[in-house]
């Protein structure tokens, strides 16, 4: 009997984000090895969708890189085809070219695709879908901050990195008697914060959640004093705000899915510490370090997993969907679910509470 499924692509979309050559190297295997298919990667994100630019997946393709950081198949946090910019005279224009891919899709022989991205790179597999592609999407993202799934890969790795810079901050805010605040990523979300935080024995963690007063994290630094500890280490997401403030924006990108990235808050509230709270501030912004270098054994795990359910996926022909884990268990969800929705830190959560509980202030 003839196979339905013989060939299929992979592209990678959004930021780089550890794990996303783990994924990339699980679902080429399955797919050659157990279900003898061929595997096209585009390279680019969608980009190279746009012009056809493939490169073959074969096991050669894919040896070594389980560890390696990045993506073999080049990102672009850019390029939507369903608005895509085109200088005329001087002006940007925007065009949805998706024929084109959709036709380079079709040309190379792909019967389904596997794509690999946070919310802006889902949002056009899921038009794809719509499309008639046959679509299957992993999660990504450091942030942790797609709904249906409970960790989406790179975010432990981020976490591992987040904490080991408190321990490193310690040194220094012990040594000198000082407040050391460390700005993580997020986006709108306080995942990486609050984890880090707990982790590393933060005194305060601020995310977008639950909106600060900079009175309160003074209180708690001064309260630490009054026990003998005169320093103190302060968590914040880059979309945390005050209660009568807004995120600070620190840079917009043109022609990306969320053109907003956030950045700043640190630097203030190392600023508006050192005013009120009596030890001198410091901020550290911790950044792209969150995303580099070699995931953690859990992430390699987690983006093992998501890359060999994507193509069992496939082969059941379940097109539309993004594969999740729920509890410790492989599982999916449509993508016209997932997309659109952020899934923010819960305030009345049991990690918040654990974290209340055993002392950290939230500011509030
Ligand atoms: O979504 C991942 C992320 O690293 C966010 O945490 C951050 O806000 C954003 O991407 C930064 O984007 P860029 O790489 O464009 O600076």
């Amino acid at each position: 009997m003839d196979k339905k499924i013989k060939k299929i692509g992979i592209l990678t979309g959004g930021g780089d984000c550890p794990g996303l050559n783990a994924v990339i190297r699980a679902a080429t295997r399955t797919a050659i090895l157990k279900y003898g298919l061929e595997v096209v990667g585009f390279k680019n994100g969608y980009r190279g969708l746009y012009l056809g630019q493939t490169v073959k997946l074969d096991m050669e393709a894919i040896s070594g890189i389980l560890p390696k950081g990045g993506t073999i198949l080049y990102s672009s946090n850019k390029d939507n085809l369903f608005k895509y910019p085109f200088i005329e005279d001087g002006k940007t224009v925007y065009r949805d070219v998706s024929d084109v891919g959709m036709k380079n899709i079709q040309d190379a022989g792909i019967d389904a695709m596997i794509i690999i991205g946070g919310d802006g790179t889902l949002t056009s597999g899921r038009d794809f879908a719509r499309k008639g592609i046959n679509v299957i999407g992993v999660p990504k993202t450091i942030d942790n901050d797609l709904a249906s799934t409970d960790v989406t890969f790179g975010f432990d790795t981020a976490v591992a990195v987040a904490t080991e810079a408190l321990d490193r901050l310690h040194t220094t805010a012990e040594s000198h008697h000082r407040i050391m605040v460390l700005e993580v990523m997020g986006r709108y979300a306080g995942w990486i914060a609050l984890e880090a935080g707990i982790a590393g024995g933060a005194d305060a963690i601020l995310i977008p959640e639950i909106p600060y007063d900079i009175e309160k994290v003074a209180e708690k630094i001064n309260d630490r004093r009054h026990h003998d500890k005169d320093f103190s280490i302060v968590v914040v997401a880059e979309g945390a705000k005050s209660k009568d403030g807004e995120m600070i924006v620190s840079k917009v990108v043109e022609n990306s899915p969320d053109p907003i990235r956030l950045g700043g808050i640190g630097a203030k509230i190392a600023s508006d510490l050192e005013k009120i709270a009596e030890l001198e501030a410091r901020a550290t912004i911790l950044g792209h370090l969150q995303r580099g270098g070699t995931p953690t054994a859990y992430d390699r795990i987690l983006s093992t997993r998501y890359g060999m359910k994507a193509v069992e996926l496939i082969m059941e022909e379940k097109f539309g969907n993004m594969v999740t884990l729920k509890g410790n268990d492989m599982a999916y969800d449509s993508l016209e679910n997932v997309i659109g929705k952020i899934k923010n830190v819960n305030p009345q959560g049991e990690l918040v509470t654990t974290a209340k509980n055993i002392g950290i202030s939230f500011g509030e």
